[in-house]
C-alpha cells in the first residue's frame, strides 16, 4: 500500500491521529479532515500531507476535500470515516437538534464521504472504505439512544455498500470497537477507568491489518474489539 492515498476524518486526536501516524510509517499520502486545523497540525508534526479543516456536517467541505484530495495526489486509495460525535444523556433529554448533530455527523457524513469518494476508489487498485462504528453498532447502553442508533445504521449502511460496490473492486469495513481510551470515552463512559482499556494505537493496528490484507483472498468484514476488563462474546 505505499504511496497510496487515504483521506481520514477526524484526524486532529484519539483514534484518528493513532491511525495517521501508523499509515505515515508506511508512506501513505495523507488527508487529514476535522474541524480543528491545530490540532491535525499536530498529527502531521511537519510532515508532508494535505490538512483540510472543516465541518464533515457541512457539504461543500466534504466536496471540496475529496476533490481536492484527488487534484493534489491524483487519485485516492482508502477513505477511513473515523470522525465521530458521543453522548451520555437521558432520553428524554435530547433535543432535536442533538439528535440531528449527531446522527449527521455519525451517519450522514459518512454517507456522503462515500458517495464523494467512490467513483475515485472505483478507480484504484486497491479501494478500500473503513467506517469506525462502535460496539453501540450491536447493541444499546443506556444515555446512548442517539449514538447507538447512529452506529447501528453506519454498520447497515456499511454491509449494503459493501455489497453493492464488492464485485466493482472497492471494499468496505467495519470495526466496533469498545471502550477505546480516548477523549471521547470520557464523555460516554465516564464511569470507566484507562483500567485494560483499548488504546488508539490497537486501532491503528487493526486498520494497518485491514490494508494489509487489502489484495489477499481472506476478507474480514467486521472486526470486534473489545477492552480486556469486558467478557469475551458480551
Ligand atoms: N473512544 C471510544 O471508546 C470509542 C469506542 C468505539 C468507537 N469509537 C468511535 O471512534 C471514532 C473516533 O473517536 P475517538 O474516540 O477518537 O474520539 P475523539 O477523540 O473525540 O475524536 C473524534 C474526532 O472526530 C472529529 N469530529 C467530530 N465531529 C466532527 C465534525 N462535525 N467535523 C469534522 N470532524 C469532527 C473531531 O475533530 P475536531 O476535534 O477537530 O472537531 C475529533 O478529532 C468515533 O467515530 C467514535 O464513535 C470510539
Amino acid at each position: 500500500m505505499k504511496n497510496k492515498v487515504c483521506i481520514i476524518t477526524g484526524a486532529g486526536g484519539g483514534i484518528g491521529s493513532a491511525i495517521a501516524e501508523a499509515l505515515f510509517s508506511l508512506d501513505f499520502k495523507l488527508v487529514l479532515m476535522g474541524r480543528n486545523e491545530e490540532k491535525l497540525k499536530n498529527t502531521a508534526k511537519g510532515r508532508d500531507c494535505l490538512i483540510l479543516s472543516g465541518d464533515i456536517c457541512d457539504d461543500k467541505y466534504v466536496k471540496y476535500a475529496v476533490n481536492k484530495a484527488v487534484e493534489v495526489y491524483g487519485g485516492l486509495d482508502v477513505l477511513i470515516n473515523n470522525a465521530g460525535v458521543a453522548q451520555s444523556q437521558n432520553f428524554e433529554d435530547i433535543s432535536m437538534e442533538e439528535y440531528d448533530m449527531i446522527m449527521n455527523t455519525n451517519v450522514r457524513a459518512p454517507f456522503l464521504l462515500c458517495k464523494e469518494a467512490l467513483p475515485y476508489l472505483q478507480k484504484s487498485d486497491s479501494g478500500t472504505v473503513i467506517n469506525i462504528a462502535s460496539v453501540t453498532a450491536h447493541k444499546g447502553y443506556a444515555l446512548q439512544s442517539v449514538y447507538a442508533a447512529s452506529k447501528h445504521a453506519l454498520l447497515g449502511f456499511t454491509k449494503a455498500l459493501s455489497k453493492e460496490y464488492y464485485q466493482k473492486g472497492v471494499r468496505a469495513h467495519v470495526i466496533s470497537p469498545g471502550g477505546v481510551f480516548t477523549d471521547m470515552v470520557k464523555i460516554s463512559r465516564p464511569d470507566l477507568s484507562s483500567d485494560g482499556m483499548i488504546l488508539p494505537e490497537d486501532i491503528a493496528e487493526t486498520v494497518l491489518y485491514l490494508l494489509k490484507m487489502r489484495n489477499s483472498a481472506c476478507v474480514a468484514d467486521e472486526i470486534e474489539l473489545h477492552r480486556e476488563t469486558k467478557e469475551p462474546f458480551m
